[in-house]
């Protein structure tokens, strides 16, 4: 059997994210696989950038989800939407030719300091991928409220119940991207 790649995704670019974190923590529980981690440091989408030939790193990116297996996405929540920068680069990816999001069991998973732990980003994330054809997991959602006070200083997690909720998640990406 050959081990599955899997492509993380964080929605926050900063060092401390909490998105960050969690997406470590789901790629933990997820057991031998080959990891890569996106960068999302990229270009503003620019139609005319475009038309110059698409830029290098999201050639990158493109082809980062093409040879996952899988792919877990960690999506911070911005004034009721997804971060700026989740959606750029949804939107690069989306002008990558091959359609490379179709098809891929993508499991989504998001940290916000709210009550909701970024709810309505996690609506408007699984949108956007059905968009883009992506085979979103239909998992019980684990957003992690009040995500300030929720990390341990190496990253983990603190609670036991956002632990085990992520565990069962990981099982079910694992099941469909082996
Ligand atoms: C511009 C901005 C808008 C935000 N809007 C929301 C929001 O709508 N809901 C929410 O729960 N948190 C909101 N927050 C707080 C974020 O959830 C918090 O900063 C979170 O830690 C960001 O994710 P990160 O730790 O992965 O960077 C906002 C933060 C910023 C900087």
């Amino acid at each position: 059997m050959t081990t599955p790649k899997i492509l993380g995704i964080s929605g926050s670019l900063r060092a401390g994210s909490n998105n960050t974190m969690l997406l470590k923590a789901a790629i933990a529980s997820y057991g031998a696989a080959e990891v890569e981690i996106a960068d999302l440091n990229l270009p503003l989408y620019d139609g005319d950038l475009e038309a110059k030939g698409i830029p290098d790193a999201v050639t990158k990116l493109g082809a980062q989800i093409v040879a996952a297996d899988a792919i877990i996405i960690a999506s911070p929540e911005y004034n009721k939407g997804i971060s700026g920068v989740l959606k750029n680069a949804l939107d690069w990816a989306s002008r990558v030719p091959g359609d490379v999001f179709r098809g891929k069991p993508t499991l989504l998973i998001g940290a916000a300091a709210g009550r909701t732990g970024g709810e309505t980003a996690y609506f408007m994330t699984r949108n956007c991928l059905s968009q883009l054809g992506a085979a979103v997991l239909a998992t019980p959602a684990v957003l992690v409220a009040g995500s300030y006070a929720e990390f341990n200083e190496d990253g983990t997690l603190k609670s036991e119940q956002y632990q085990e909720s992520l565990d069962k998640s990981v099982v079910v990406l694992r099941s469909t991207s082996v």
